[in-house]
């Protein structure tokens, strides 16, 4: 059984009637019912539509998962020939004007290449905004399609001055992958990675999902709502911790080899002077699994058999071992993706992009869901500042 947290609610008379007070975070609060993802009723395991994320994450091809996600079941044949043509014709087609765009932007972290280019896709692709379900799916094939393209354009024009297109004729996974390294992947390779991003396509109301939920409330158009998910996934707390977890590991790495010590054993020491100094330990905790994130042992299957995989499972596991020893908390599928995609030869910063590769699946699967029952998602505030105050001209505020 999954871990119980109990948290609590209070009520209180508010200026506008009776006010729920929610615990901070939103702990365990429930602003609304989805049939896309969640937790099951022994709370063990996150539902993807009505399978279990670890058998669709182990065995579904991208478009076959997208696919679930967007229209609620797994494709037959020619559903799942569609939707593959549609998303590799779409690959091919980001605006050549988006390219120029970010041929402008800085040399800085590459989730801000996503947001930036994601608004001018909006711009060219949908000028005027509409609900009706052929142009919602429209777009969300086409930003589901469009999203590795710009991420890895922004981030070979930031390095190199230059970029890879995309070929249609390639899988979508294996085409983004190929993108990011620069080179053809093998088929295990392009598996590997393709099944880290089925992983990572949905995850109930976590933080990013919210944040386009929210403002899809508003009735704004999918293009600024996945801008907004996209800053919401590049905070440290949230997708940012893929690429910090790995940073971790490698800096244990380079202090074991230091001390003559092998990773495996160094990782205790060097885990329990972080905790002794209060650190986070990026890659560990989640507000859901509380035990085990089963998207870790998916993970796992294909670490083992990419470079290094026994010697980077051995890290991993005595990692685990020593950090439910010491605090109660599981590794998280961060953890493990970011050890993933080292072995897959990919630099760091592009981790979360990755993220956001297979998160925009659920994202605009959301919007959809969302408009389509949509109420305004406004909380209330408690004012607890002061009140009375008066205005006072500048001549004479702030005197001696
Ligand atoms: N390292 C050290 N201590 C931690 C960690 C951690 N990684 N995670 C939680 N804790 C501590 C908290 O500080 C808290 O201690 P306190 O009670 O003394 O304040 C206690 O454990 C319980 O924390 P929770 O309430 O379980 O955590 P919460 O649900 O609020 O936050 C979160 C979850 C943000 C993921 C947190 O565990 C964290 O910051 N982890 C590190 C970042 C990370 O890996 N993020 C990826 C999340 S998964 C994803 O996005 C795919």
């Amino acid at each position: 059984m999954a871990k119980r947290i109990e948290v609590e609610c209070k009520y209180e008379e508010g200026p506008l009637g009776r006010y729920i007070i929610v615990p901070k975070g939103l702990y365990n609060v429930v602003p609304d019912t989805t049939t896309i993802s969640g937790v099951d009723p022994t709370g063990q395991h996150t539902i993807y539509r009505g399978y279990t994320i670890a058998d669709i994450g182990e065995h579904a091809s991208f478009y076959e998962a997208a696919h679930l996600f967007l229209y609620g079941h797994l494709p037959c044949e020619d559903e799942l020939r569609e939707i593959k043509r549609k998303i590799d014709t779409y690959r091919a087609q980001v605006p050549e004007k988006v390219f120029d765009a970010l041929k402008l932007a800085a040399k800085t972290h590459p989730m801000y290449y996503g947001s930036y280019a994601v608004t001018l896709l909006g711009q060219y692709y949908a000028p005027e905004w509409r609900f009706d379900d052929d142009f919602l799916y429209e777009h969300a094939l086409r930003l589901i399609a469009a999203i590795p393209v710009v991420f890895t354009a922004g981030w070979h024009l930031a390095h190199n001055g230059t970029f890879i297109r995309p070929d249609p004729n390639l899988d979508h996974a294996k085409d983004a992958l190929r993108m990011i390294i620069g080179r053809m992947p093998s088929d295990l390779e392009a598996r590997a990675f393709e099944s880290s991003l089925v992983l990572y396509m949905d995850h109930g109301f976590n933080a990013s999902t919210f944040t386009v939920r929210v403002i899809a409330s508003t009735l704004s158009d999918m293009y600024s709502a996945i801008a907004g998910g996209i800053g919401a996934l590049k905070g440290p707390l949230h997708g940012g911790a893929n690429e910090k977890a790995m940073q971790m590991l490698l800096e244990a790495k380079e202090q074991a080899e230091k001390a003559g010590k092998p990773l495996e054993e160094y990782i205790e020491e060097y885990l329990l002077q972080k905790l002794a100094r209060k650190e986070k330990i990026m890659g560990f905790g989640h507000r859901v699994y509380k035990i085990h994130d089963p998207r870790t042992d998916v993970a796992a299957k294909f670490i083992k058999q990419l470079p290094d995989g026994e010697f980077w499972l051995k890290v991993l596991k005595k990692a685990e071992e020593v950090m439910w020893r010491e605090k109660k908390l599981p590794a998280n599928i961060d953890f493990y993706t970011g050890v993933l995609y080292y072995q897959l030869g990919i630099p760091i910063p592009m981790y979360t992009p990755i993220f956001a590769m297979g998160r925009i699946v659920g994202w605009t699967s959301h919007y959809i869901e969302q408009v389509k029952n949509n109420k305004i998602i406004r909380p209330t505030e408690k004012y607890v500042g002061p009140t009375g105050l008066k205005y006072v001209p500048l001549e004479e505020r702030c005197k001696k």
